[in-house]
């Protein structure tokens, strides 16, 4: 199939790839033009492991092309993807600009039937509004062309991108009428391994189905949290109580890490928009507002604990933190818990040398003019002279750290864990002062 992909961020860009990597001829759209010529030069905007690989084999192949021409990339493809981003408005509510100026360009430039597909994560009712947008224009034109609009949320974790759309659990699609919905399953079929996975549905229970899912997430982690921060108190372990509900399968084993609070790009932005949607009809989400509340607040446990230990005033102290980005494999900042942490202490007078494997230019970038923040070269030297280890991201390298090097370096043997990457009892039987979350 010949398919356009409209925005090359994240999802556009995975979608894209992976589409061309079964066979389709896949072209896609960016109006920066710095992303597309470095795209068109091989490189890519973000750092998604095994991403780069399959670009460029796929360019290579012919099957995969970049531009910023609207009309080229509209006549394109019978499929259009909108995978535009969808930022947060004030109010938290989720910005469609973006996914109205595609449609707006769709019907501008189509000369024969598309089948438009939603692929941004937007609030229920967008297809109709995407669907309207596109009328307008045709309107504007004076011709009358077919299209159907589709809502196919997509479902991927950054970090695990191409696994995730390369073999998904399910693959919900809106639609609502046979042409869509026969192109849509031909789209698929590649992805279904043994059994189906398209699960079609109406248009506005597919885009309700994103929220709910990122949104259920959300919860399990800010309701651990919480029960972490019990824990914390009652001497209990969090860890012991993970497994100990996790084995009832209702429950199970995914989403129950307690840590520095929940970041990225869906979760917080989701979650804030899934609220702005119950106001907007009438309901007041009171899970959801307690699980950001929650969340804001666990954000800034480790700074807590700091508090604790060494009183409001943190002048003169110096800290070592391990990991930047919102989670391990990724260079992403966004909604990281980090961000805060850093400048929590900071503004407490501390100093921070920071450490991340991939994130530090990001990191850099956004916490540009901290004073106070320096970033180390790899993570040992981070250590030296510090009051204390801070590890807010749970990347692999930091699982078994040489802790006699680590005491060596430390100005005192005190490590505040946000990811409970050690066992405590060995830790502390190393001769460590180790503060975990919940145990
Ligand atoms: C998420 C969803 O998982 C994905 O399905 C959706 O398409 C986009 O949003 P992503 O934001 O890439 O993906 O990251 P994810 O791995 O889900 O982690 C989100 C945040 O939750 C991270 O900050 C992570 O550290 C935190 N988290 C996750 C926990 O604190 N505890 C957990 O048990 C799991």
């Amino acid at each position: 199939m010949k398919i356009t992909v409209i925005g090359s961020g994240y999802v556009g860009l995975v979608t894209g790839t992976c589409l061309a990597e079964v066979g389709n001829h896949v072209m896609c759209l960016d109006v920066d033009p710095a992303k597309i010529a470095l795209l068109r030069a091989g490189g890519i905007p973000i750092y998604e492991p095994g991403l780069e690989d399959m670009v460029r084999r796929n360019v290579a192949a012919g099957r995969l092309s970049f531009t910023t021409d609207v009309a080229e990339s509209v006549a394109f493809g019978e499929v259009q993807f909108i995978a535009v981003g969808t930022p947060p408005d004030e109010d938290g509510s989720a910005d469609l600009q973006y996914v109205l100026a595609a449609a707006r360009n769709i019907g501008r430039h189509m000369q024969e039937y598309k089948v438009v597909v939603d692929k941004s994560t937007v609030p229920v009712g967008t297809a109709d509004k995407v669907r309207q947008a596109i009328a307008e224009t045709l309107a504007e034109r004076g011709v009358d062309i077919g299209y159907s609009v589709v809502s196919n949320p997509e479902f991927l974790k950054e970090g695990a991108a191409i696994e995730d759309f390369m073999k998904p659990d399910r693959i919900v699609v809106g639609a609502e009428d046979d042409l869509a919905i026969e192109r849509m399953r031909r789209l698929y079929a590649p992805f279904q391994r043994n059994h189906e996975r398209i699960l079609f549905m109406d248009v506005r229970s597919a885009e309700l189905t994103k929220y709910a899912a990122n949104a259920m997430l959300a919860t399990r982690i800010s309701f651990m949290n919480e029960l972490a921060n019990l824990a914390e108190t009652l001497g209990a372990d969090i860890e012991l109580v993970r497994q100990g509900i996790g084995s009832d399968p209702r429950i199970g084993y995914h989403f129950l890490y307690p840590g520095a609070g929940y970041g990225g790009s869906c979760f917080p932005k989701d979650v804030k928009a899934l609220i702005a949607t119950g106001r907007e009809h009438g309901h007041a989400m009171r899970v959801l507002t307690a699980v950001e509340a929650a969340n804001d607040a666990q954000k800034l446990r480790l700074v807590d604990k700091i508090v604790a230990e060494y009183g409001e005033d943190l002048s003169g102290r110096h800290f070592a933190l391990w990991g930047l980005a919102f989670k391990p494999n990724t260079d992403d900042m966004r909604e990281a818990p980090s961000r805060e942490v850093v400048r929590a202490l900071v503004s407490r007078g501390a100093t921070v040398s920071a450490y991340d494997p991939v994130a530090a230019d990001e990191a850099a970038r956004v916490l540009d003019g901290t004073a106070g923040l320096t970033f180390a070269q790899d993570m040992m030297s981070a250590l030296q002279d510090a009051d204390a280890l801070l590890i807010v991201t749970e990347w692999k390298m930091f699982r078994a750290p040489d802790f006699e090097a680590l005491r060596a370096a430390l100005k005192a043997p005190v490590i505040f864990d946000g990811r409970n990457m050690y066992d405590p009892a060995w830790v502390r039987g190393l001769g460590f002062v180790y503060h975990a979350i919940g145990r």
